[in-house]
């Protein structure tokens, strides 16, 4: 699949059938959030890839989330003061959309799950073993999609592009 298919293809996929993500699969998806740009070049955050059943389950019924999905990672982020200025948020969602992306060119279906982390963010930092000064933005489970579905639908770009000055129409 090419990159402009990929972004289109994207959506947020939320039912999985089952069957597990080969590892190779899920190294290039790693690889696509290890290659997203950061700050200065800081490369402050990091990943857990879950792919044990039994941590995968637990994760899962923390989330509230289908249990047939293959795999999940999570985003983490080094709190700790540093030359990237503290942009973390953007390092991380850097690196999210890379994998959103990977995901869907493999042909699976991933969901960035972040709002959904708040209500057990304590339990599940407990179940990964996130240490005490790193942050756990977010988590994106994979799998393959349970059915054909499509992006939910964008603004069209003359709503959102300005040609040359705020105000002119694209
Ligand atoms: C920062 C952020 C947090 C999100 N958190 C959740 C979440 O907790 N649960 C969920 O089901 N989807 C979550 N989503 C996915 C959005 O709901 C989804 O991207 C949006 O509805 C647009 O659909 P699309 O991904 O198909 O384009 C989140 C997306 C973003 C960017």
């Amino acid at each position: 699949m090419d990159f402009f298919e990929a972004v289109e293809q994207r959506r947020s996929v939320r039912e999985f059938g089952p069957g597990a993500i080969p590892e190779a699969d899920l190294a290039k998806i790693l690889d696509a959030g290890r290659r997203a740009p950061t700050g200065w070049n800081y490369q402050p955050r990091e990943f857990i890839a879950v792919t044990a059943p039994d941590v995968l389950q637990k994760a899962l019924g923390l989330l509230g989330w289908d249990k047939n999905c293959s795999a999940m990672v999570a985003v983490l982020m080094q709190q700790r003061e540093t030359p990237s200025g503290g942009y973390w948020v953007e390092d991380a969602c850097a690196a999210v959309e890379n994998m959103l992306l990977a995901v869907t060119a493999l042909g699976y279906g991933s969901c960035w799950v972040q709002g959904g982390l708040r209500k057990c963010l304590k339990e599940m930092r407990e179940l990964l073993g996130v240490p005490k000064d790193i942050l756990l933005l977010a988590v994106l489970p994979i799998g393959k999609p349970v059915r054909a579905g499509a992006q939910a639908a964008k603004k069209p770009l003359t709503e959102v592009v300005h040609r040359d000055r705020y105000g002119c129409a694209w």
